[in-house]
């Protein structure tokens, strides 16, 4: 039999009100912003730490060994100092490689980001899908196994895409993005045969989404531009619900770099337009 020894009394036990969870969004630089918005908006009580390992940046360009060992150094440090409860990993270059040894050293939840290649196969009208990513991206076994488990009977163009990234970069930053060049970059995801086009192009790299309005202009014909962030952003909440359903901790996030030298004034607004208004640095120089 169970005795409540404080009925009567008066007394209520004295219960810590449970902190707000903290999730980590983490990506090579400013792409994992377009994950951060959603994931702000799904989990409104939970503080956000952003981290950008701009020192790092671009991930594309590391070799898959570089890529493993950098992302469990940095990760290393972050978990120490933020004590995240979750941890977004907002970047496919990443995520196709590096989640497994990330589950086998932290004992927190990681959420990836990996190629739509699923809801494009079930989306696509014409049978023509195309993946915009980084060279990374599309190199991993990761993404082949993607395609063949669920787009086998699809045409399938990997477009390993080689300044996307730091044009998306660029522009945030303030800095002119030509036309010309975006336009090329884009080109191959535009496919035509046997009288049908392309009609999906899966964001496959979270940069990408911060130039959707103008590649959407630039494109040859209308398609489909899959972004996933609003699917990451609802995984995690339901892995978090205290994050969802807490009470909102408001304007709270922080903005931690490795490396720091591209703050630019109109970077500092934008990241402030995100909710990011206190900006850390975390010094952490890619070795050579
Ligand atoms: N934002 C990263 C991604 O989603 C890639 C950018 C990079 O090459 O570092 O793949």
């Amino acid at each position: 039999m169970q005795v409540d020894l404080l009925a009567g009394t008066g007394y209520r036990p004295l219960v810590a009100p449970r902190p707000q969870p903290t999730i980590l969004v983490f990506d090579s630089g400013l792409g994992g912003l377009t994950v951060l918005g959603r994931a702000t908006r799904a989990c409104p009580a939970a503080h956000i730490v952003y981290a950008a390992d701009d020192a790092g940046f671009p991930y594309g360009r590391l070799s898959e060994e570089e890529l493993v060992a950098r992302v469990l150094a940095v990760m290393e440090r972050l978990v120490a100092r933020f004590h995240p409860d979750l941890a977004v990993i907002a970047c496919n270059t990443a995520s196709t490689l590096v989640l497994p040894a990330l589950r086998a050293r932290f004992a927190i939840p990681f959420v990836g980001t990996v190629p739509a290649i699923k809801p494009a196969a079930a989306a696509t009208r014409s049978g023509l899908i195309s993946v915009l990513a980084t060279p990374g991206t599309v190199a991993r076994d990761y993404t082949r196994e993607l395609i063949e488990t669920y787009a086998a009977g699809h045409h399938v163009t990997l477009v390993g895409a080689t300044r996307l990234a730091g044009l998306a970069e660029q522009a945030l930053k303030g800095e002119t993005v030509d036309d010309a060049v975006l336009r090329a970059e884009i080109a191959p995801c535009f496919v035509e045969t046997e009288g049908r086009r392309t009609d999906i192009v899966t964001l496959s790299c979270t940069h990408y989404p911060l130039l959707l309005e103008r590649m959407k202009r630039l494109a040859p014909w209308p398609v489909e531009w899959i972004d996933p962030a609003p699917a990451i952003a609802r995984r995690v909440a339901d892995l978090l619900p205290a994050a969802r359903d807490g009470s909102p901790v408001g304007l709270d996030a922080t903005a931690v770099f490795t490396d720091g030298s591209g703050l630019t004034g109109p970077l500092r607004i934008a990241l402030a337009g995100y909710g990011l208004a206190q900006v850390a640095i975390e010094p952490m120089p890619l070795a050579n």
